[in-house]
C-alpha cells in the first residue's frame, strides 16, 4: 500500500510510424495483437504528459492540450489511470495534463505518444517503478501502437503466442543512431479528414469481414523478418520495396473491409503514384511510402535523394507542407527522479 510515492510525476514519449502495420487483436481483453509489427520512432515531435495522485480527489481531470478531456478521450484516460490504480494498489483520483508540441489534428498519430508518456508518467507517480518491456505491455491497453513508442529508433512489437500475453510486448531492434542516412520526408496533406473511428475499433471489423484478412496475416511474419534483416543490413534497395508492399496489403485490408475504410484522399494518392514515378525514372527504389489510418503519406528515402523527393512531393497540388523526420529516442522521464531500467 501507500510507500513513499512521489504522487506526481512527468513523462515525454514520441510517436512512431509502422512499418509493419498492427492490424487486429486476437484477444480484444488483454489487447495481443495477430502480428507482430514494426515501427520507427520519430524524432523532434512528442506528448509530454504529467499525473498528479492526488488523496483530497475522487474525479480525475484530464487536460489535453489546455482544455478539458470529455467523452472517449476522457475515458481513455480514466480507464488506464484505473489499471494503473489497481497495480498499485492506489484509490487517489488524479490529474492528468497532457500537451503535444505537434497538432494532434496534423493526423500524426497522438494515441501512441499520448499513451506511452501517460503509462511512463502514471506508473513513476504512483510509486511503480517498471522496466521499459513492463511499460511497453502496459501502454498497448491505452493504444496498441504505444507500446512502440517506449523504445526509440527501431522497434518491433512481438506479438507472442501465449494466451497470457507474457511474451507480447515490444522491444528495440537498432538505436536510432543506427542508420543516420535515413530519412522519413511527411507529406502533409491539406484537408485531411478526421479520423471518425478509433483504429482499435476499425481494425476488428477488417479481421470479421476483409476477405484478404487471413492471407495478409500468414504473410506478414516473413516481410517482417525480411524488413528486419534489411534494417541490420542498412539496405534501402531491399526495405523499400517491402514497406510499399506492407502498406499496400494493410490498405487493401482496409478498402475490402465491409463497410470499407478508405483513409486516403485524392492527393495522398498522387503520393503514392508519385513515388512510384520516382522510383521508375531512377530505375531502383530510391524511396518508399507508407501511411497509417489516415490521410498523410510517410516517404523514406535516403538523406541524397531527399532533396529531389522534397522537390517532388512539394509540387504535387494539395499538399499542405513536407516535414523531415529522422529515427528519434523512446519515451522518457522528464521531472528529475531517475529509474530503474
Ligand atoms: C494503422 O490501436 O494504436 O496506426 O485506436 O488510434 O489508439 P488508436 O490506434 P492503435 O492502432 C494503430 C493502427 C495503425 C498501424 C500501426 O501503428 O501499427
Amino acid at each position: 500500500m501507500a510507500r513513499d510515492r512521489p504522487l506526481s510525476a512527468t513523462y515525454e514519449a514520441p510517436p512512431n510510424i509502422a512499418l509493419v502495420k498492427y492490424w487486429g487483436v486476437r484477444d480484444p481483453e488483454r489487447v495481443l495483437p495477430y502480428n507482430s509489427s514494426l515501427s520507427v520512432t520519430l524524432a523532434g515531435m512528442r506528448s509530454r504528459t504529467t499525473v498528479r495522485f492526488d488523496p483530497a480527489r475522487t474525479v480525475d481531470e484530464v487536460i489535453l492540450n489546455g482544455a478539458p478531456a470529455a467523452d472517449g478521450p476522457r475515458a481513455g484516460v480514466v480507464d488506464f489511470l484505473d489499471r494503473v490504480r489497481t497495480i498499485a494498489g492506489l484509490r487517489f483520483g488524479a490529474e492528468v495534463r497532457s500537451d503535444n508540441n505537434f497538432p494532434t489534428a496534423s493526423g500524426l498519430a497522438s494515441s501512441a505518444s499520448g499513451f506511452a508518456a501517460l503509462a511512463g508518467a502514471a506508473t513513476a507517480a504512483a510509486g511503480l517503478s517498471l522496466s521499459d518491456r513492463a511499460l511497453s505491455q502496459l501502454a498497448r491497453f491505452g493504444s496498441g501502437s504505444a507500446a512502440r513508442s517506449i523504445f526509440g529508433g527501431f522497434v518491433e512489437w512481438r506479438a507472442g503466442a501465449r494466451a497470457d500475453g507474457v511474451d507480447c510486448y515490444a522491444r528495440a531492434l537498432y538505436p536510432a543512431s543506427h542508420w543516420p542516412a535515413l530519412v522519413d520526408e511527411v507529406a502533409f496533406i491539406a484537408d485531411a479528414p478526421e479520423k471518425e473511428v478509433r483504429s482499435k475499433v476499425a481494425m476488428q471489423s477488417s479481421v470479421r469481414t476483409s476477405p484478404g484478412y487471413a492471407a495478409r496475416i500468414a504473410e506478414v511474419p516473413r516481410r517482417l523478418a525480411r524488413m528486419r534483416r534489411a534494417i541490420g543490413a542498412r539496405d534501402a534497395a531491399t526495405l523499400f520495396p517491402l514497406v510499399m508492399e506492407e502498406c499496400d496489403s494493410f490498405r487493401e485490408v482496409c478498402e475490402t473491409t465491409r463497410p470499407s475504410l478508405d483513409y486516403l484522399t485524392s492527393t495522398s494518392r498522387a503520393v503514392l503514384a508519385e513515388v512510384r514515378s520516382i522510383n521508375r525514372a531512377a530505375g531502383r527504389p530510391v524511396a518508399a511510402y507508407t501511411h497509417d489510418a489516415g490521410a498523410h503519406v510517410h516517404v523514406f528515402t535516403l538523406r541524397r535523394h531527399a532533396p529531389l523527393v522534397r522537390r517532388r512531393l512539394r509540387r504535387l497540388p494539395g499538399v499542405r507542407s513536407v516535414l523531415e523526420v529522422r529515427p528519434g529516442p523512446g519515451a522518457h522521464r522528464v521531472d528529475g527522479a531517475a529509474r530503474r531500467r
